[in-house]
């Protein structure tokens, strides 16, 4: 796709034969293009500002951009405005992903000066934002939990219990419903948890019509689940939610010990093409204090977001022997894929 004369990365990623054939059907051409987009975006954003490399905003943007400033030479001349529209002609539902950018950039001054991220973010007033984010709307979103629902349609069979972490609002759950077969839909068990109750409510609402059997309950990931009724799953999910576990090895241990024998954990992550590769969404997320607070170790050496090669890495000192990635690529050199799913079995 050329949009104003732009033709780059994402066109010579599709140019290739996908080496697995069902990941140019999920993650598609005008997804990676708009990933790519966002990230020149984000990188004119950052050149707005005198940047200060002692800040961790700073330190940050200043990698950012002697990452990509290289890569995005042949397009210097594209200004801001310019790029923003041609984000907007390859997927236009970019604009969620946007408002939440813009938003976040407005509230520089005040996210500089020490206000915290949390206090400015999830103000009421911002509440719409977020659900406009989260949303199966958002294409650029929504890609994450089609991975999680294409992985439950291949392996989930009737009579299964199943159960969410960090669910959030509820779209991983709604689109694994929307996807699943009828016959296996009316007869699967959720248990859908997040750590946040506003959440749980919310969810509650989202969900109500989609055919599934739910059960709603609060759990926390950096602690040993309580589950009962059932206290076992044959599949456990979460969609970009366990990056921010304060001991990641530990909290893949917990969820582990809750899969029955043969079942599946299925990650699907926001992750980083190398491990020191800066890329877009931490521009928002890293500005959260969670995101940064972690215990390391050498499979997870680094706060914030992997690269595919960690996420495998912890699954296995978790205790699972086999774990799939999807795609199945060199992910170095698909540098504007920027989100995987993890199949690991126990
Ligand atoms: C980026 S959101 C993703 C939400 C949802 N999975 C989706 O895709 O729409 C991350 C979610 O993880 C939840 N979360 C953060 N820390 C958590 C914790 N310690 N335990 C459980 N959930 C947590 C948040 O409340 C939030 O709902």
């Amino acid at each position: 796709m050329t949009v104003n004369g732009y033709s780059t990365i994402a066109d010579r990623v599709f140019h290739r034969p996908p080496p697995d054939p069902t990941w140019h059907q999920l993650l598609s051409r005008s997804f990676v293009h708009a990933n790519e987009l966002m990230t020149l975006y984000v990188l004119r954003m950052t050149q707005t500002y005198s940047l200060d490399g002692n800040t961790p905003f700073g330190a940050w943007a200043l990698k950012y951009q002697a990452t990509y400033d290289p890569i995005f030479a042949p397009f210097n001349h594209l200004d801001r405005d310019q790029i923003r529209d041609m984000l907007l002609t390859v997927l236009p539902s970019t604009r969620f992903v946007i408002e939440l950018f813009e938003f976040v950039e407005q509230s520089l001054p005040e996210l500089l000066s020490g206000r915290s991220a949390e206090d400015i973010f999830f103000a009421p007033s911002q509440i719409a934002m977020w659900d406009r984010y989260f949303n199966t709307q958002n294409e650029l979103y929504q890609v994450n939990n089609e991975m999680v629902a294409s992985a439950a349609v291949d392996q989930l069979k009737s009579g299964q219990f199943i159960c969410e972490i960090g669910g959030g609002l509820g779209s991983a759950a709604a689109t694994l419903a929307d996807r699943l077969d009828p016959e296996v839909l009316a007869n699967t068990h959720l248990t859908f948890t997040d750590v946040v109750p506003i959440f749980l409510t919310r969810a509650r609402r989202a969900l109500a019509n989609k055919g599934l059997s739910i059960k709603f309950e609060r759990y926390d990931f950096n602690q040993e689940p309580q589950f009962t009724d059932p206290d076992s799953f044959e599949f456990i999910y979460a969609v970009n939610a366990l990056h921010v576990a304060f001991d990641l090895e530990k909290s893949l241990g917990y969820l582990r010990n809750r899969l029955q024998s043969g079942g599946a954990l299925v990650l699907v992550e926001a992750i980083r093409p190398q491990l020191d590769w800066p890329i877009y969404p931490e521009f928002v997320f890293g500005f959260f204090r969670d995101f940064h607070h972690r215990k390391l170790s050498p499979q997870r050496p680094k706060a914030g977001f992997l690269d595919a090669n960690h996420w495998v890495k912890c699954l296995k000192s978790a205790g699972f022997s086999r774990v799939d990635v999807f795609p199945n690529i060199d992910l170095n050199a698909y540098p504007f894929v920027i989100t995987a799913r993890f199949t690991a079995w126990k």
